[in-house]
């Protein structure tokens, strides 16, 4: 395939932050009075805020709360998410994130985030990524969440590109199979067994150049 652009989502592909989305859930079941474990948090990656909630109401079988209560919740775990987000250090990006992005900006490759968050800005002004970033697409513009594909049509829109030329970075199932219903290449940034859908997957982006992009996909 021709590569002219590349879309990343944000939490758990450019930067550690899904272990700060998971403990702020977790306070919210402990307030709760249940158990809310990493398994169950799996099902939590890369979905909005309020249809989080939904599900980790569904985990503790919680189900008469109000709208109102709801989105109090929702507020009280951003809350949290925020605080934890402020004291991160800026080495908080994942290892090679920032020198493999700059390698795909001298080879000419557009980058687009593809994020469901709306903290997404924040978080990469923090890490002082934002000039890296031809065109930013998150949870304020978007109306129908992953495994929808509009996160990442919209990116390759605001780029300018066909999807068959675009490649998707992403760490969730329902990432994955966004990128795919947005008839883009994926690699996934996990383990295999969870996100066996995309074209292929790593670990994470040690040692990985465009070179091996091309090479990846182009097998
Ligand atoms: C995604 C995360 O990137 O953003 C989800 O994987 C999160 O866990 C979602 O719920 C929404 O994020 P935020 O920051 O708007 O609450
Ligand atoms: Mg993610």
């Amino acid at each position: 395939m021709k590569i002219n652009a590349c879309i990343f989502d944000l939490d758990g592909v450019i930067v550690d932050t899904a272990k700060y989305h998971y403990l702020a859930w977790k306070a919210l079941a402990d307030k709760l009075g249940f158990e809310f474990t990493e398994v169950h948090n799996e099902r939590l990656k890369g979905v909005s805020r309020m249809d989080s909630l939904e599900i980790l109401l569904e985990v503790g079988g919680i189900t008469h709360l109000s709208e109102e209560e709801k989105l109090k919740h929702a507020a009280d775990k951003n809350e949290l998410y925020v605080s934890f987000i402020k004291k991160m250090p800026a080495d908080e990006i994942l290892p090679n994130v920032r020198e493999f992005l700059n390698d795909l900006r001298e080879n000419g490759i557009k980058i687009s985030l593809g994020s469901a968050s709306k903290n997404a800005e924040m978080i990469l002004e923090k890490l002082e990524l934002m000039p890296l970033f031809d065109a930013i697409v998150d949870g304020r513009h978007i109306s129908n969440a992953k495994p929808d594909p509009e996160v990442f049509l919209r990116g390759a829109q605001e780029l300018g590109e066909a999807p068959e030329n675009c490649v998707v970075f992403e760490d969730a199932q329902a990432g994955v199979q966004a990128a795919k219903n947005a008839g883009m290449a994926c690699v996934g940034i996990g383990d295999a067994e969870t996100l066996g859908l995309a074209d292929f997957v790593m670990p994470g982006f040690e040692k990985f150049t465009f070179a091996d992009l091309k090479a990846q996909l182009n097998k």
